[in-house]
């Protein structure tokens, strides 16, 4: 069974009611339980925190998974950490965002993770979670 890490970072525990005309009406547990329900073939480490550091000890510990998807909320326009975190596992990583971060204000539009993963998806909402998964598995 494949192994897959889904992490989400800061802020993103108050999804469902920062922001829903932004990043949608449905909580974490709302999209954790869809993508459960859908992929039963997938074993998930599906895990929230305002911490950085306890991100990037899960960044580390996904180093043995089949696939990690990382969403680390404003921590992607700054974190060297995080980057310097992702670039030392070699598991196949996505970072996701649901809103289209290249339409909103300038300062989102860099990320400083996205040379550290193979993939990036945005403005998708949390199906954003779930081409993320299908293109994880492909890889195995
Ligand atoms: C986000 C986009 C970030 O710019 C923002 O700080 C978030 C959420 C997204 O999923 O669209 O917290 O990562």
């Amino acid at each position: 069974m494949a192994r897959i890490f889904i992490l989400n970072g800061v802020n993103l525990g108050t999804l469902g009611k920062r922001r829903p005309e932004v990043y949608g009406s449905q909580t974490l547990d709302d999209i954790e339980g869809s993508l459960r329900a859908e992929f039963t073939g997938v074993e998930f480490e599906f895990r929230q925190t305002d911490y950085e550091g306890e991100f990037i000890g899960w960044v580390r510990e996904a180093g043995n998974a089949d696939g990690l998807i990382v969403n680390p909320g404003a921590w992607t326009h700054y974190s060297y950490a995080i980057h310097d975190a992702l670039e030392a596992v070699s598991v196949p990583k996505v970072e996701v965002h649901l809103s289209n971060v290249h339409a909103r204000d300038e300062w989102r539009r860099r990320s400083v993770i996205s040379p550290a993963v193979d993939a990036v998806v945005a403005g998708m909402g949390a199906e954003g979670y779930k081409v993320s998964i299908a293109y994880l598995l492909s890889w195995s």
